[in-house]
């Protein structure tokens, strides 16, 4: 029942975090957000999530720390002091691209990060602990779909050599400790609130203002893209039914590949204007393709995915027009 549950949730004031704060709460869980505000992006739009949070109802059941997560006896003083169950640990520093130019800092905040949540997470005694992976883990896998037993042993970019070695680490954690944890592979997650830095974001600003985008590769290069509300509930169901695992990994993801082209196409109909594109080459540390294998995670979590890209990009495009303050600043 997560309405008994008192749930931290690292990286609290990001995307995916603060959507899963508000969720929790509506569903009648205590939530204790952590985050350290981590420069990647603005403050602004880590504020503005947080402010959606202390609007949503229940929000008396929510208080926020500002903590680094490698810090470990930071979060374990908030995991004793709230009584805290379990542990949903998101915060990362996550994107492909900036891992490439700082790989010490992403291993340090990813690797050293989760082992810390890890180990705070025994010593205060939490039941159950959720991590976020990533689809990076499969590199340019080339079977698809990308199923939770194809090897993850040939990461293409430093951010998804510390996703891979976060799964390992947690492997070792609970073999060693039996504490029950998920690693949830989630699939480039899109929606209100999505990163600034990923590509539907960044192509809704500018095609819309008629600047140009740049379109690495010749458009063939397919992602599948994972509506938020969806990831959400693939977390929550994923929180509920881990005890009878143990440990265990899941793919969260859309169902179907979508192509940088297809994806160009529909945000121009969703926001009314002709893309304006500068083709450049590969970007390294990109993958050719992502495609997840859901046979898993229908059966074990009865997790679905339920929302077009059309849908969701209308969403998301419709978030940014009423929050124009912080997500284009002037
Ligand atoms: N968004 C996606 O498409 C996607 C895809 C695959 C995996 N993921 C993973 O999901 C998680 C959430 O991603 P997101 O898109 O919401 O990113 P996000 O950047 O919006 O949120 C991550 C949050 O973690 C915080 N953080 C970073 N380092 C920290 C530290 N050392 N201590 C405390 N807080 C710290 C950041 O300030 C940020 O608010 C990450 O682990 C990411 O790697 C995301």
């Amino acid at each position: 029942m997560i309405e008994n549950e008192r749930i931290v949730v690292t990286g609290a004031a990001g995307f995916i975090g603060s959507h899963l704060c508000r969720a929790l709460l509506a569903q009648g869980a205590s939530v204790v957000g952590v985050d350290n505000f981590d420069p990647y992006y603005s403050r602004e739009r880590k504020d503005l999530n947080l402010d959606t949070i202390s609007k949503s109802d229940r929000a008396n059941r929510f208080e926020f720390y500002e903590i680094d997560v490698c810090d470990q006896s930071a979060i374990t003083d908030v995991l004793k002091a709230q009584d805290t169950t379990g542990i949903v640990h998101l915060a990362a520093k996550a994107g492909v691209r900036p891992s490439i130019a700082d790989p010490v800092g992403y291993s340090k905040a990813n690797v050293l990060g989760t082992q810390s949540v890890l180990s705070a997470a025994t010593e205060h005694g939490c039941k159950r602990v959720i991590c976020a992976s990533s689809s990076s883990v499969y590199g340019n896998n080339k079977k698809v779909p990308f199923s939770e037993t194809d090897p993850v042993n040939h990461p293409i970019s430093p951010y998804a050599a510390t996703k891979v070695s976060c799964e390992l680490i947690a492997h070792a954690h609970h073999h060693i400790t039996k504490l029950p944890v998920a690693m949830l592979r989630f699939f480039t997650v899109f929606g209100p609130g999505q990163r600034p830095d990923l590509a539907m974001s960044l192509f809704l600003s500018k095609i819309s203002e008629g600047s140009p985008i740049n379109k690495f590769g010749d458009g063939t290069s397919s992602r599948d893209y994972t509506y938020i509300a969806d990831i959400v509930s693939g977390i929550i169901a994923s929180y509920l039914k881990i005890d009878d695992f143990g440990f265990r990994v899941w793919n969260l993801g859309g169902d179907h590949p979508t192509t940088l082209n297809e994806m160009i196409e529909t945000i121009s109909q969703v926001v009314g204007e002709k893309a304006i594109i500068h083709e450049m080459g590969m970007q390294p540390g990109d993958v050719d393709q992502t495609w997840a294998d859901l046979s898993r995670s229908y059966k074990e979590l009865g997790y679905k995915s339920s929302t077009s890209i059309r849908e969701g990009l209308e969403s998301q495009w419709a978030w940014m027009q009423s929050n124009l303050h912080v997500v284009n600043p002037k």
